[in-house]
């Protein structure tokens, strides 16, 4: 039997993939084909791809031209399959000529004539028009949003809001933003989309008259302090058809991503505790931070990060939650939080006025898994064993401010009207947003 291999991205699935894939399948018997993974093509600077690995796994199976389908993921990744699946013919697209020659020496390669005059770029051209975004609230994170935008296809920002309008045409002018809105409806009439990034209390309203213009919302996290208005929203996007998504970077960074897949596939064993710790000391400066009547404090501005991977892999239903807090002038400026799960207990450390290590540990009956301190923008981590030979590294890409992760998802969301994103599903933003209330309304708080 002769077994054909062949990789690609297989977005929006043309007649060039399936004239490809059945030159592949006439050279032999079998024919593999390896379709990327989102993270890899990622890693590859492709992040545009519009459909997420299932939907072009499932492109590629319903052609019927595959016998077998699996994930690329590393880079080396076709030597190892070629020896695994022992495979006779390497075939690829005539546009990668010669790019694959080092492959000879483990199998044949064959480069196939490719269809003129189609390509997913081209498809991905023609089928949308780019979103514009109107970036509300230009604070610090805002600021980081737009370069970061710059590298995510088809989108586009052209509108810019803040209550201050001076700040407004500054951020315009910085960011070559054409269009200065005096209102946010205006703003609201002349964009597909928002960027919601102002402070806290502001974003249910801002959020909920988007979704009612029918716009879709990215909205800082956390993104609502109160479990009834989250829900609310998701249900209103549902409703009238548009995405609303928290925007929490850490949900969205490969190397998180990975973590929490390989973690939950059982490699340190039943996780029994994770630990997550973030602090990021504010001296003595009034800001919104430190600002109780604008919900300031470490627990708002930081405990959505930490409680994702607990909830990631924990899931929502914990039995009890509590709260132990340092308070200074109305603001929590150090909170550890305790859950309780049915098999397990979590901890979170977060600290505007106190530091803290900021790493992750998640520890479960094989081994842990260690996540040095930035682990909220990591590119490493490790697992580690009773037995130390068995430790392992991993390394990952994690550019510029990392937000271009969390917009490239947000768009994808947009193009294949998926309401929710694996990365950071709804119920899990709700009940992010239901310990926030809880927190809130001091229930299970302790000062210290
Ligand atoms: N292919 C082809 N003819 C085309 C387009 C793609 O034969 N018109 C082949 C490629 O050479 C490759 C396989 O299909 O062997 C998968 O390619 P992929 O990169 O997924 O498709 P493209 O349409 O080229 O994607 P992009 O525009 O994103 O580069």
């Amino acid at each position: 039997m002769i077994k054909v291999i062949t990789y690609g991205t297989y977005d929006l699935l043309h007649q060039g993939h399936i004239n490809l894939l059945r030159r592949a399948k006439e050279l032999g018997d079998y024919l593999i084909v390896g379709v990327t993974n989102d993270s890899f093509d990622r890693e590859r600077g492709k992040l545009n791809v519009f459909n997420n690995v299932l939907e072009r796994v499932e492109a590629v199976k319903a052609t019927g031209l595959a016998d077998k389908i699996i994930i690329e993921d590393y880079v080396g990744q076709k030597i190892d399959d070629i020896q695994k699946y022992d495979v006779d013919i390497f075939a690829i697209g005539s546009d990668w000529e010669g790019k694959f020659d080092y492959l000879n020496e483990y199998c044949r390669v064959v480069y196939l004539p490719r269809t003129e005059g189609i390509s997913s770029t081209m498809l991905r051209e023609d089928l949308q028009d780019d979103i514009r975004i109107g970036v509300v609230g230009t604070g610090r994170i805002a600021k980081r949003f737009v370069p970061e935008s710059e590298f995510v296809s088809y989108v586009k920002i052209t509108d810019v809001f803040d209550t201050d309008f001076g700040k407004s045409c500054f951020f315009a002018e910085q960011n070559r933003i054409v269009n200065v809105r005096h209102s946010y409806d205006e703003l609201l009439e002349n964009v597909d989309a928002v960027y919601v990034a102002t402070p806290h209390l502001s974003h249910y309203e801002l959020c909920k008259k988007a979704i009612l213009k029918k716009k879709h919302v990215l909205c800082e996290t956390p993104m609502v302090l109160n479990g009834v208005e989250a829900k609310e929203l998701f249900k209103l996007a549902e409703k009238y058809g548009v995405v609303m998504m928290e925007a929490n970077k850490t949900a969205h960074s490969p190397a998180f991503n990975h973590l929490i897949t390989m973690i939950k596939s059982g490699v340190i064993g039943d996780v029994v505790d994770v630990s997550a710790s973030e602090s990021k000391l504010w001296g003595d400066r009034f800001t919104r931070e430190l600002d109780p009547k604008q919900a300031g404090g470490s627990m708002f501005e930081m405990g959505s990060y930490t409680l994702l991977p607990i909830i990631k892999l924990m899931g929502l239903d914990y039995t009890n939650i509590n709260f132990y807090s340092k308070m200074r002038d109305g603001v929590d400026v150090y909170t550890r939080g305790v859950i309780r799960y049915p098999h397990g207990v979590c901890s979170f450390q977060l600290g505007l006025g106190v530091k803290t290590e900021g790493n992750l540990v998640i520890s479960g009956t094989k081994g842990y898994a260690y996540v040095p301190s930035p682990w909220w923008l990591t590119d490493y981590y490790e697992f580690r064993f009773e037995d130390q030979n068995l430790n392992k590294k991993f390394f990952y890409k994690w550019d510029g401010a990392g937000l271009r992760y969390e917009i490239q998802e947000f768009v994808s969301c947009i193009f294949n009207h998926r309401f929710s994103t694996a990365r950071l599903r709804r119920r899990e933003s709700v009940v992010m947003a239901e310990i926030m209330q809880q927190f809130m309304e001091r229930k299970n708080f302790m000062e210290i």
